[in-house]
């Protein structure tokens, strides 16, 4: 990729991905009051995922409408995702990958390709905003780029026929699309290693057992679980659950002294919504 490419000039991120550019990114949105759905759309490709997919997905995070409290990512087709389009590595993924080494920077400007990698993690970390829960229905595979989308999401609902693998070292890569840290957080430093460096396959009862899918379904169940889940979580106060997941997020990093301040300041965030005179 030339520095030129690298350098070009992002669009604007008031305003979310026109249809066109949800298409080219082989995404699909559709916000129904406070409920985001995100389909990876490209099953005729095992809705594999090019540079326009998460840079696509990081416009509609940024863009998100206020309301929507609730963002699911599920896959058509067969399959939750086939991570990257391997078009990409000859070139031959779409008019925005076209080129010799399929559009990836070589690294010889490392401040560029920091950039250019940050853009494309720019797609997944806005899923862990507390103003949002996010949610990931796998079925089929989820490899790679495809398997970090789901690590993401707050909530993986997985069916019974998902299979996970880390797939990016056995092409030469590392995973960088933010799912090396809760990897680890979930399973461990030592099976994270044993799981990514096998690259092997992680069916979906294993899943369950080492903590990578909160709940797992029959895969005719899937949609039925995840729209039960969306419903519960929309039954809470919208400010507690803001401030309950702002909480959980902060606890692996506090100490309990730390910990027990940060839940006295959102209790008492809590107490004047509620109680507040301006409340009254
Ligand atoms: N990229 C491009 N095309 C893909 C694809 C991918 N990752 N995965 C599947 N496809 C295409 C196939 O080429 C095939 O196309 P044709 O119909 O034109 O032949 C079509 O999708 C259907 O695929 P299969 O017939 O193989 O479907 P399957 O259900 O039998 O198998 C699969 C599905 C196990 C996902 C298999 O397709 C597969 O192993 N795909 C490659 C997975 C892979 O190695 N991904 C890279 C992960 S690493 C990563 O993601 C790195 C990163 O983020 C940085």
């Amino acid at each position: 990729m030339s520095d030129a490419r690298v350098n070009e000039p992002r669009p604007d991120p008031a305003t979310g991905p026109n249809e066109a550019e949800l298409a080219e990114a082989g995404l699909r949105l559709d916000v129904d009051g406070a409920i985001a759905t995100i389909t990876l759309n490209r099953p005729e490709r095992r809705n594999a995922m090019t540079f326009a997919t998460w840079r696509g997905l990081a416009r509609i995070g940024e863009s998100l409408p206020d309301g929507v409290r609730v963002v699911v990512l599920r896959g058509a087709g067969p399959s939750f995702s086939a991570g990257i389009d391997l078009g990409m590595f000859s070139g031959g993924a779409g008019p925005e990958d076209a080129g010799a080494g399929g559009g990836f920077p070589d690294g010889a400007d490392e401040a560029a390709s920091d950039r250019f990698i940050a853009g494309l993690q720019a797609g997944y970390t806005w899923l862990r905003r507390p103003e949002i829960v996010s949610i990931a229905a796998v079925h089929g595979h989820a490899i790679g780029g495809g398997f970090q989308l789901a690590l993401a999401c707050d909530i993986r609902v997985i069916a019974d026929d998902t299979k996970f693998c880390m797939k990016e070292p056995a092409l030469g890569l590392v995973p960088d699309l933010t799912g090396t840290k809760p990897l680890v957080e979930i399973v461990g430093v030592n099976r994270a290693l044993e799981l990514c460096l096998t690259a092997r396959t992680v069916l979906a009862d294993e899943a369950a057992r080492l903590g990578l899918a909160e709940l797992v379904v029959p895969r005719d169940a899937l949609d039925k679980t995840v729209a039960e889940i969306v419903t519960a979580l929309l039954a809470v106060n919208p400010g507690a659950a803001v401030a309950t997941k702002r909480l959980l997020l902060e606890a692996p990093h506090n100490t309990l002294d730390e910990q027990c301040a940060a839940e006295r300041r959102e209790q008492i965030g809590r107490m004047r919504d509620l109680f507040g005179a301006e409340s009254a």
